[in-house]
């Protein structure tokens, strides 16, 4: 039926009791609301994102035995979750994961790091209410890290820290919170404090309740939880069970840390001004019962978002309002039996039903979200309500664009998804001349959708390139021109690696001799730089300029 798309939720309970308990002790829309916790963890790869995301199942009582990703060495799946998903039978899509933790409802959302690095990755934060930043403690802030975070930042997006692998010889975590405040320029405040740091480390105190949180080696390398014993920060068994000069230490560490450490507000927390930060080690389990209990407290749940009103003014939609919801992800589908693509929807107010028949705001028409039917895994479990915070994906052929609105009401729009600097720039072009037409038309279609950018130089708008944040995208475009449109095409790389947003007078913009003066689709200037140093120099040149990282 024209207009009509399937809706799929990947939200998944494989213990079906805690999905019954979850309906049966709430189902007002607000308590529902109030209950979620929508994030992203961002880290650099290997910082132990997919380890800190299985402990929190194995946390919540999802799975049993932890353990897949010291496993999964040598395998070939494309996302980490798929990993999970074969060797734990859960059902996790690339997009969400849904599954209940101490009364409250969580919403993970997927940020794939490595080879599936893509703009979708920066996209997903503008469905999450918060963020958990995974860092090494021996590596501090990272490159992709310090990626994510500002676009966090830019977002307004709080965001908590967790200081990974404290059970290795790492830095000294007065220094780590130091360079968390000089790279990303963000206030750190330490919720809890190590207790010694590699085969030394035993645990840490909770500066909150001014407890030592003491340790016992989790059984089979924390595949378990770990036992935790408390006690109290005066306690005289702590000195027996430390040593005397260990724990004389950590007090008077954290003596000094009342005096110079900073202050924690929620306000400023949630207005992006102070990290929380937690030390801990996700793969022994130290730490992770209070981060995670720590989170689901701070973290805020679902709120208000602003949307545009047809009349150019702003309003700010509140979660118990009608329901609505934006496009932030759009999948293509590689399975060529099986051409239609995958819509991610954020929901933003009011309850999800399936087939509810709701506005789309962009084609002007309606749609029905009808119930799914078997084109997506078997094994998904559908629901029969979502609510604000919650992910829902439509199937689709071509009805859904990356920022749509859809909502019962129409009569606005949420707020359009912001493009992110690529750093990868390519010419792809038909290989046969011939397949011109078709090329233009797919590569239309394709950057309309969001899966790449495209860039047209001032000195020659006909030569267009198009840019992407991960290489991953470039081959998904290629993929999809020849699978979709039939046109198989070249790429040829090109030597920029960072590019801006020029905010300010065109004309009076001095370009440095190797960068290249370029147009979006929406005809605003971007300047591609051949390194960071370049762009660097540029805005050094330029005072009187702005280059932006996201437009
Ligand atoms: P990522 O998703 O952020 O990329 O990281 P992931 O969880 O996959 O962790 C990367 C490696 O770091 C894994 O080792 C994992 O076991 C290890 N790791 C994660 N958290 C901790 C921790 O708290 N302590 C220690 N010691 N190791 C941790 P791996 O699969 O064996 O790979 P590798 O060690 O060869 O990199």
């Amino acid at each position: 039926m024209p207009g009509s798309c399937d809706c799929y939720h990947f939200a998944f309970a494989p213990i079906l009791p805690s999905r019954e308990d979850m309906a049966a002790t709430s189902s007002s829309l607000a308590e529902q609301t109030t209950r979620r916790r929508t994030f992203a963890i961002i880290s650099h790869p290997d910082a132990g994102k997919t380890t800190l995301t299985e402990k929190l199942l194995l946390y919540s009582g999802l799975i049993r035995t932890a353990g897949m990703v010291k496993n999964r060495k040598g395998r070939a799946a494309t996302s980490d979750w798929m990993g999970m998903e074969r060797e734990r039978g859960i059902s996790v899509t690339s997009s969400a994961m849904q599954f209940p933790y101490k009364g409250t409802v969580i919403n993970v959302l997927d940020t794939p790091g490595h080879e599936d690095f893509s703009e979708d990755t920066y996209r997903t934060l503008t469905a999450a209410d918060s963020a958990i930043m995974v860092l090494d403690a021996g590596k501090g802030v990272e490159r992709q890290t310090r990626k994510l975070f500002e676009v966090c930042k830019l977002r307004g997006i709080p965001v908590l820290t967790f200081i990974n692998k404290l059970d290795l010889p790492g830095r000294d975590p007065l220094d780590l919170l130091t360079e968390v405040e000089d790279a990303l320029g963000i206030q750190a405040c330490a919720f809890n404090w190590p207790v010694g740091s590699g085969k030394e480390f035993a645990g840490v105190v909770d500066r909150r309740t001014r407890e030592f949180q003491l340790f016992e080696k989790a059984a089979a390398g924390g595949a378990q939880e770990s036992a935790l014993e408390r006690l109290p920060f005066e306690d005289s068994r702590v000195d027996d069970r430390l040593g005397a000069e260990v724990a004389g230490r950590v007090r008077g560490e954290l003596e000094l840390l009342e005096v110079a450490g900073n202050e924690y507000t929620d306000e400023a927390f949630l207005e992006g001004r102070v990290t929380p930060t937690f030390f801990g080690s996700a793969l022994t389990n130290f730490g992770l019962e209070p981060f995670f209990d720590a989170f689901v407290e701070l973290a805020p749940s679902p709120g208000a978002r602003l949307v545009d009103l047809p009349d150019g003014t702003e309003s700010r939609r509140r979660t118990d309002e009608p329901f609505s919801a934006f496009v932030f992800k759009i999948q293509a589908n590689m399975d060529r039996r099986h051409r239609d693509c995958i819509a991610f929807l954020r929901i933003c107010s009011g309850r999800y039903e399936p087939d509810a028949m709701v506005k789309h705001h962009r084609l002007g028409k309606a749609v029905r979200l009808t119930r799914p039917h078997s084109i997506v895994a078997q094994e998904r479990n559908t629901l029969d309500e979502a609510f604000p915070g919650d992910v829902i994906g439509l199937v689709s052929r071509d009805n859904f664009r990356i920022g749509d609105t859809l909502s019962l009401d129409g009569g606005f729009e949420h707020k359009p998804l912001p493009q992110f600097q690529p750093e990868l720039f390519a010419r792809i072009e038909p290989k046969a001349v011939s397949m011109r037409k078709r090329f233009d038309k797919g590569m239309k279609n394709l950057i309309a959708e969001g899966a790449v950018q495209m860039f047209h130089p001032e000195d020659n708008p006909r030569n267009a390139l198009s840019g992407a944040v991960g290489r991953l995208q470039f081959e998904v475009l290629q993929y999809r021109l020849e699978d979709e449109y039939d046109v198989a095409t070249t790429m040829q790389p090109m030597p920029y690696t960072c590019s801006a947003w020029l905010k300010g007078q065109r004309e009076s913009f001095q370009p440095t001799t190797t960068c290249l003066m370029t147009k979006d689709i929406h005809e605003r200037t971007v300047v591609l730089f051949r390194t960071d140093w370049d762009k660097q120099a540029a805005a050094k040149n330029n005072p009187e300029h702005e280059l932006l990282d996201m437009a």
